[in-house]
Order: C-alpha cells, then structure tokens, then sequence
C-alpha cells in the first residue's frame, strides 16, 4: 500500500493554534475523568476499603490477565448530572481479556450510592451486556450493590431496557453458550440477587457477600423475624445451605483467583479469520492529531491527514480517489489488522453517497471491518439536488450501512450532525463500538442552522397575520438556541447519556480501535445480504 504524503506543515501558525486549542480541550477531558475516578478521599472510599473491599477498579485489575489493556467504556457516564454525585454512574463496564478470552466486566461500585442503579447505570449494564451477545464475549459480574436507587424507580425498573433486561439477558446468553460469572462482593439485594442467582456459576466473599430477595429491615417488616445479613444470605449460608453460589472465597482478591480459574475451563471458540500483518506504526506521528483534529468545525480538514495518523505505516489504498471527494474510502491496517476506512471530507452528495455504498459492497464482500470516520454537517440541500434525487441516492448509503454484517466501528472525530450521522453509521446503526474525541459534537443540526430554521418558521407564522418580528425576539431566540445546542451538542453531554461508548484522545484511537476488532473476531460475521436498493 501506498504511504500517504501528508501536506501539513507542523511549524504552521494554523497547525500550532489548533494544538494549543487542543491542550486545552484535552486538560478538560483529563482532569473530568480524573474527577470521577481519583476519589481517595471521599468518605464511601475510605469506608468501603476500610472493610478490607478493594475498589471496583482495582478488582478488575487483578482479575484481567497481566500487561493487557483494560478498555473502560463510559467512564463519564452520568457526568454533570445529579449534582456529579454518580461518578461513572456507579459502575464500571468495559472488555478485558481473562486467561487469553476477550471478556465484559461489569462492576458495580459501592463506594457511589451503596452501588445502587440511576437510569444511567442501567443504560452501562445493559450496553456493555449487548456487546457481550453481539461479540460472543464472556461475562463476569462483580456484584457490590443496593440494587435499584430507589428515589430513581420510575426510570430503572419497568421498561423493556431497564433492570429486569438484566436477567433476560443472562438467560438469552447462557443459552447461547455465553458464559456468565458472578463474583458476589457485597450486597446482592432484591433483583439484585438475580445476577447471581442467574449466573452459570458464582462466587461469594465471605463476610462481604450477601444474597437475599429481601434484606434484614424488609423481613422485619414483613414477618416480625430478626436476622442478621450474614445469617440470612451470607457466603457460608450460600455455599453450604442453599446452594444459590458455589465457591467460597475467603477475600476479594482469592474470589479473583478462583474467577480466573474458573476462566480456564471456558472453551476457547473458533474465532472469525481475518488476515493480520505485522504491526506498524504510523509514519506520521498520532501525537500531530492534536493539530489537525477539528476544532473549528467551520474549518474543512481533509481527511487523509487523519487517517495518516491513526493506520499503520500511514499506509492508506485509496478507492476511486478521483471521485466524489467529499467522501474518502480505501483500506488499511490497524495494528496489523485490516480495515476498510470510510471518512467524511465535506458534504455528502449523491455521488458521495453512492461511493460510499459501493465501497461497503467491497468491505463486506471481502470480510473487511469497517471504520468511520464522522466529521459530517450532513446532506447537500437545495433544488438542484433534490432534483437528481439525493434522497434516493443517501437512503443507499443508509442501507448498505445497516445492513453491512461486518463489524462497523465508528468515531465521531468532528461534527456529527442530521441524517449525516445516519449514512456514517451513528448509534442507531449499530456499530459495534462508537467514540467520541473530546472536540466532537454531535446534534440534528448546527445550532446556527437549527436557529436560523426556527427564526424563519416563527417569521413566516407572523407574516400571516401581516406582522413583523421584531429585532430584539429575533437576537432572542437565536442567542437560546445556539446556547442550548452548544451545551447539548458537546461530547460530555452525549458520554453522559450513553449515546455513545466514551471520549476517547485521539491519540488513542488506534488501540482503541484494534481492541474492539479484535473482540469483534470471537464470533463467526454472518453472511450480508442487502435488501432493495432504490435505483
Ligand atoms: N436507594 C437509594 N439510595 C440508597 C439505596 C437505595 N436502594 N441503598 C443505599 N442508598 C444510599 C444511602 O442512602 C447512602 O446515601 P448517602 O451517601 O447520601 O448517605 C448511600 O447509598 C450509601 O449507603 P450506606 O447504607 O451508608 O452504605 P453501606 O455500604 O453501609 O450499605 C447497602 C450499602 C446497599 C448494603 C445498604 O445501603 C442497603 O442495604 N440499602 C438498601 C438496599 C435495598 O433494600 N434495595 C432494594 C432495591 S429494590
């Protein structure tokens, strides 16, 4: 493959005003996750280690095999709601690798809340639970919560995503041969005691574990009967009495040895074949991506430069160059991995479009996964447009993209706005993986095409009763709306909500991006079949 020649100039005042832009953006990043990780000294913490716990983090340290990268998903989850008083939202999920096996871990933290589930920790669990069934990826739970947070219960027990898709989806995976390992590391309360109970196999601390559909209080309350935690679904009651866990651990780190025994009898399934090569690193330094990432989503980047800092060797074998520039496609590798790249380099126009369709045509003929680069303000609009029919030709695009079986990884590297985010394969179509940098922004429009619309409907609604809207209303409205979607279009808005899998530096997308393929290969892609493309 060809190398591409990059045509940035690295002493430039352009390039070095992005990279100080971008300092900043990456200190605000850095310092918000550190907020809702480095938590040493708040009183849950100190409690919580005090009983001899370690940390949900430090659990799932020692139970992923030594030197491999843990990918945390969502670490900002909840971020800048509820007062901040739900870092992570109170649970850490993400893909480890235990005894050789691609692997989710979910772990609740107690030291938030008793560990109790908001409507964010719900939305983490079951995401990081859809992964699993999509990749075919063993799970382990390490249980240390109150169950539900009882205040939130409108929003986390009766819909069809909330708590009770936790056990079905434990079901579902354990029919499909997805194994699911519990480690019961506290409490283990109501519903709770379902994880558990609905794992193929679990383990329990002693004098920490506890499993129980009704805890002391509620018994109480119920049948006038006094029992302690311990009597009434300790570790010991449960691996010798009732049989609802099966291995005694004696403290949280011998609960980790026996898990990763545990994983040693796990079948190592036949993985999807993909031809890997050696890796290479970039020829152009990712650390550069701080000066060429869009900050300025007015400002056009072109494309190669990026995918020249992210691919190995900056090798890039572009497909139909000469065409359709707006969109940039070709393949690569990604830590020796090969990928099929799809980038945004402008506007999408029918022929755009149709480039895009075809060369997904050739990634899912060839079994290539593939990476999209969003950095997209959406379809071209106007008469002339419209005319040659870029409804028709977009909506191909839209098809090959939902129904390409390959695994489809996306990163959102800029703007991410209207049916744009659709073609490039946003949340609603499935990728297997979806990032955010820290600069992304993503809404149904730009807040000044959005504020413009809404100026323009509320002055024709006027002009029909033979009136005009006056300055002041018009500055107004704009100056509401363009504040709103800054504030609702920035990646920490959609990190916190889950729209997305987390933010991501830049530099990081590489590996990021080789774990989840990686992941993707435990299980055999299905074959693609597309439907009707309308010609
Ligand atoms: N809903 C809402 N808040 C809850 C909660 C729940 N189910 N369980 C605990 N909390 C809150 C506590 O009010 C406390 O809040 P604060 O920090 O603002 O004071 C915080 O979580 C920690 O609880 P605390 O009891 O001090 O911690 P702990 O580590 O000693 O015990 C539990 C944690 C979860 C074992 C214990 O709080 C408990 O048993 N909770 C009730 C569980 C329950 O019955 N759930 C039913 C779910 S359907």
């Amino acid at each position: 493959m060809y190398r591409i020649k990059s045509q940035i100039d690295v002493k430039s005042e352009s390039f070095q005003a992005n990279k100080k832009a971008y300092q900043q953006l990456l200190e605000t990043f850095r310092e918000r996750t550190a907020s809702v990780i480095e938590r040493g000294k708040e009183k849950s913490v100190i409690k919580h280690k005090k009983r001899g716990k370690l940390l949900a983090r430090e659990r799932i340290d020692l139970l992923v095999d030594q030197n491999t990268p843990f990918l945390e998903l969502s670490t900002l989850g909840a971020y800048d709601k509820y007062e901040n008083q739900f870092p992570s939202a109170g649970i850490i999920t993400g893909i480890g690798v235990i005894q050789g096996k691609e692997s989710i871990i979910i772990a609740n933290d107690a030291t938030v809340k008793g560990g109790t589930y908001i409507k964010e920790t719900i939305r983490k669990h079951v995401r990081a639970q859809e992964i699993a069934m999509e990749n075919h990826l063993p799970c382990v739970y390490m249980v240390d919560s109150g169950g539900a947070f009882l205040p939130d219960q409108s929003h986390v027990f009766p819909d069809r995503f909330d708590f009770g898709r936790f056990f079905y989806n434990q079901a579902r995976m354990s029919a499909a041969g997805i194994p699911q390992i519990a480690i019961v590391m506290g409490s283990c309360t109501a519903g709770g005691a379902y994880v558990p109970a609905m794992s193929d196999e679990t383990i329990i601390v002693k004098e920490q574990g506890t499993i129980f559909i009704g805890g002391p209080p509620l018994v109480k309350a119920a049948t006038g009967e006094e029992v302690t935690a311990e009597e009434l679904g300790g570790a010991d009651v449960h691996t010798s009495i009732s049989g609802v866990a099966d291995h005694f651990a004696e403290d949280d780190r011998h609960a980790l040895s026996i898990c990763r025994h545990i994983f040693e009898t796990i079948e190592k399934k036949e993985k999807q074949k993909l031809d890997s090569v050696p890796v290479e690193e970039p020829f152009y330094d990712p650390k550069e991506l701080y000066g060429i990432a869009p900050v300025d989503l007015k400002k056009a980047v072109d494309a190669r430069e990026i995918i020249a800092r992210i691919v190995d060797g900056s090798r890039f074998q572009e497909f139909k160059a000469r065409y359709a520039p707006t969109i940039i496609t070709g393949f690569a590798h990604i830590m020796g991995f090969p990928v099929g790249i799809i980038a945004n380099n402008g506007v999408l126009f029918s022929e755009t479009a149709l480039k895009g369709a075809h060369f997904i045509e050739l990634c899912t003929s060839r079994k290539i996964p593939i990476i999209f680069l969003q950095n997209i303000t959406g379809f071209i609009v106007g008469k002339e447009y419209e005319r040659k029919g870029i409804a028709r030709d977009g909506a191909k695009l839209v098809h090959a993209v939902a129904n390409a079986n390959v695994p489809k990884f996306t990163v959102v590297i800029g703007g991410s706005f209207g049916a744009g985010n659709y073609a490039m394969a946003g949340r609603a179509y499935d990728p297997r993986l979806l990032f955010m940098w820290p600069n992304a922004k993503i809404s149904v429009m730009g807040g000044e095409q959005a504020s413009d619309v809404l100026i323009q409907v509320k002055k024709d609604q006027l002009a029909l009763s033979g009136k005009e809207m006056p300055q002041k209303d018009i500055d107004q409205l704009k100056k509401s709306i363009l504040d709103k979607y800054e504030h609702e279009g920035s990646a920490y808005y959609s990190t916190a909500r889950m729209w997305d899998d987390g933010i991501i530096d830049p530099v990081d997308t590489r590996k990021v991006l080789a774990m989840g393929i990686a992941m993707s290969l435990s299980k055999k892609w299905e074959e693609t079949k597309y439907g009707i493309f309308r010609m």
